[in-house]
């Protein structure tokens, strides 16, 4: 019997994993399909049983059920516990594990391009959910330092919390106090939301050299204000689309124990821009 997956969160419609998981069973001759299925905020309960009578065998989630839907795992995988939020889960039989696949799908385009994090110093704009799994994965990679800068403060310092307990040797500053600074990092992450609605770069850029890598999670647009003043320096630019694509690929694995088709997904996935 065929195999269905879906993808969970509200809004939904424009979410692009259908694209890219159709793409790889396509690709694959795989009999799986794959469905993006609104849930508002307060019907994640209702939601998750639903999928359960319909015998769904995975699911991504999305905003905003990526910390409640902890509460519905019957098992954690270690990426989930540590994250403290699950993208990724598997269903085997009623029995519901959670993965996040943010933090490796994040650090795959550096091991894709063999740019080395171990020893680097980072500058992280945000600290929201997503700068949450990127401290996880700058960590596990052992870059040197991260400063994690943020409009407010107080947000900054949750997650600095966060890093200094899993080892990380991090500080937090206001995101407006960044502009004078932006040399000496090795690697500059926006990980906060803007650029999506096309506003202008969080910060200024001016002091980056050919050698710094800008990577920006923002995958919509293609081409934010941010990429684009981080090209104007020619600086090794890393794409939101990258990150999207690693976790999708990770999540893939998960549920069908084979190699992903990347090239297959990454079509699917720029075809969706
Ligand atoms: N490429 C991918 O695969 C991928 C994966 C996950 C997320 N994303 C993207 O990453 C972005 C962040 O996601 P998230 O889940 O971390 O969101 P989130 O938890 O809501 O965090 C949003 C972050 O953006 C900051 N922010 C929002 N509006 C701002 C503004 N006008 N000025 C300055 N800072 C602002 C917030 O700062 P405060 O703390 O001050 O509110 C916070 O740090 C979204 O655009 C999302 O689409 C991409």
């Amino acid at each position: 019997m065929g195999k269905s997956f879906a993808v969970i969160g509200d809004p939904i419609d424009h979410s692009l994993s259908p694209n890219i998981h159709n793409a790889a069973f396509r690709e694959l001759d795989l009999d799986c399909s794959y469905i993006a299925y609104r849930i508002p905020q307060g019907e994640l309960k209702e939601g998750i049983e639903g999928l359960k009578k319909i015998k769904i065998d995975g699911f991504n989630v999305t905003i905003p059920h990526k910390i409640e839907m902890m509460k519905y795992l019957d098992k954690i995988d270690e990426s989930c516990s540590l994250i403290g939020a699950v993208n990724t889960v598997t269903n085997k039989e009623g029995t519901l594990k959670g993965y996040n696949t943010d933090m490796d799908g994040f650090i795959e385009p550096f091991k894709k391009r063999e740019l080395v994090i171990e020893g680097t110093e980072i500058l992280l704009l945000g600290a929201g959910g997503a700068a949450r799994a990127i401290v996880a994965g700058f960590a596990k990679e052992k870059a040197k330092r991260i400063t994690i800068a943020n409009r407010t403060l107080e947000n900054a310092e949750v997650l600095l919390d966060f890093a200094e307990k899993i080892g990380s040797n991090a500080n937090a500053i206001k995101i407006h106090d960044v502009d004078l600074m932006t040399n000496g990092y090795d690697i500059i992450v926006n990980a906060t939301s803007i650029g999506l609605k096309k506003e202008p770069s969080p910060i200024s850029l001016d002091g980056i050299t050919d050698k710094t890598i800008v990577y920006d999670i923002v995958y919509m647009p293609m081409n934010t204000d941010f990429i684009k003043k981080a090209k104007e320096k020619r600086a090794k630019i890393i794409f939101g689309y990258e990150m999207l694509l690693g976790q999708a690929v990770r999540a893939f694995e998960i549920w069908h124990g084979i190699e992903a088709p990347y090239n297959a997904m990454k079509k699917a996935l720029l075809g969706g821009f």
